[in-house]
């Protein structure tokens, strides 16, 4: 018998899988961890005073069946997502459940929108993709920038990175991004992705106070290049990068985040600038708030909640911005980020 507070999380013993348990067991749900090792299932299910184990594979079809069996939604936390995305969505169209996952990947995500939009939407089962820092996030501070503006010329998504490090699973992503688009960059331009050779500007970004301006790099595109245009008309999608942050990913010993405080956090901060330009108006959303793996797990597990209690404005493939009332969304997040919209 299905219960609306059972939710499945795949990639449960990861750094943000973790994450996730423990903001649904804070939010009264009763997470089913899976994953692929049954050994870091088990100690993970002990540390929380002991939870459902239920190890499976993405090779493994019937795996994932026994996996979902019974629960109300799957959240899916194991990346590369390339790897995982699509077995996972498969499995949870067959139990016909809702799918949401953290995929930081361009590419998987837009795999995600493009393999299963169809088949989804027709099963009235809501997938969303990249429900977390990146991409998830910038897509709803895009829409409440947005306002009541229908269309508009540029969307600039500017992240402030006290500073990044980056767990395996980020560096894993990267790698397989690297490799699917040949070490070209993207970037989303005349409403559309492209890759190009062209190198990546510095330059400096305008972040409101207290962070100020600081040097970005301009083009390093992140995951709000799908979601943002996936539901809003604007044809300049553009993302930028903390030079600071970028450099401590890039470094080739790049330590992985320590947590310092009693949820795991680690001491990172981050600032998000949005900023929308319609003819010679602008509007703007910025949010600020502390752990960029740590605050993935309330946007996920808000999308969740609100699937499961029916507050979402479509069904079949659809972003954070797309799925739900986003400025009410990001108001329920008040413990998580402060947010200032400016219109
Ligand atoms: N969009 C965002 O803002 C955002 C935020 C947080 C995380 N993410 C993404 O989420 C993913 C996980 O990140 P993380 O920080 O949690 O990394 P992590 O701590 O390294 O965890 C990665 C998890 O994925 C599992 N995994 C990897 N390949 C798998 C496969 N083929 N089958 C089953 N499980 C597999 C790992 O299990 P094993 O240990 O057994 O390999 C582990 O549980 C990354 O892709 C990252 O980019 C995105």
């Amino acid at each position: 018998m299905e219960s609306v507070r059972t939710v499945a999380v795949f990639g449960a013993y990861g750094h943000t899988g973790r994450f996730v348990v423990a903001e649904l067991l804070e939010r009264g749900f009763v997470p089913v961890l899976s994953g692929r090792d049954a050994d870091r299932l088990r100690t993970l299910a002990a540390s929380h005073g002991g939870l459902d184990v239920r190890p499976a594979s993405v090779d493994d079809p019937a795996s994932l069946d026994r996996a979902l069996a019974g629960a109300a939604a799957v959240v899916n936390c194991a990346g590369p997502f390339a790897v995982t995305g699509a077995p996972v969505i498969e499995a949870a169209l067959r139990a016909g459940i809702p799918y949401v996952d953290v995929a930081a990947e361009i590419e998987a995500n837009a795999d995600t929108f493009a393999r299963f939009a169809d088949r989804a939407r027709a099963a009235g089962t809501a997938v969303v993709p990249a429900m977390a820092f990146y991409g998830g996030l910038g897509d709803l501070l895009a829409t409440t920038a947005m306002g009541d503006w229908t269309t508009a010329d540029e969307v600039h998504v500017a992240y402030g990175l006290s500073s990044w490090h980056p767990t395996a699973g980020t560096l894993a992503a990267g790698k397989v991004s690297r490799e699917r688009r040949g070490g070209r960059h993207l970037r989303h331009t005349g409403g559309r992705l492209e890759h190009h050779d062209e190198p990546l500007p510095v330059l400096e970004w305008p972040f409101p106070a207290p962070m100020g301006p600081r040097p970005v790099i301009g083009g390093f595109t992140m995951a709000d290049v799908v979601t943002v245009p996936s539901h809003l008309a604007v044809p300049e999608v553009r993302t930028y990068m903390a030079v600071d942050a970028a450099r401590d990913l890039s470094a080739p010993d790049a330590p992985a985040p320590v947590a310092v405080d009693e949820h795991g956090r680690s001491a990172q901060t981050f600032l998000v600038d949005v900023l929308v330009r319609s003819g010679g108006a602008e509007r703007r959303a910025v949010a600020t708030g502390r752990d960029i793996y740590a605050v993935s797990a309330p946007l996920a597990v808000e999308a969740v909640h609100r699937i499961l209690t029916g507050r979402t404005r479509t069904t079949g493939v659809a972003s954070a911005g797309a799925m739900f009332d986003a400025p009410e969304f990001l108001r329920a997040l008040s413990a998580h980020l402060s947010l200032e919209v400016r219109h």
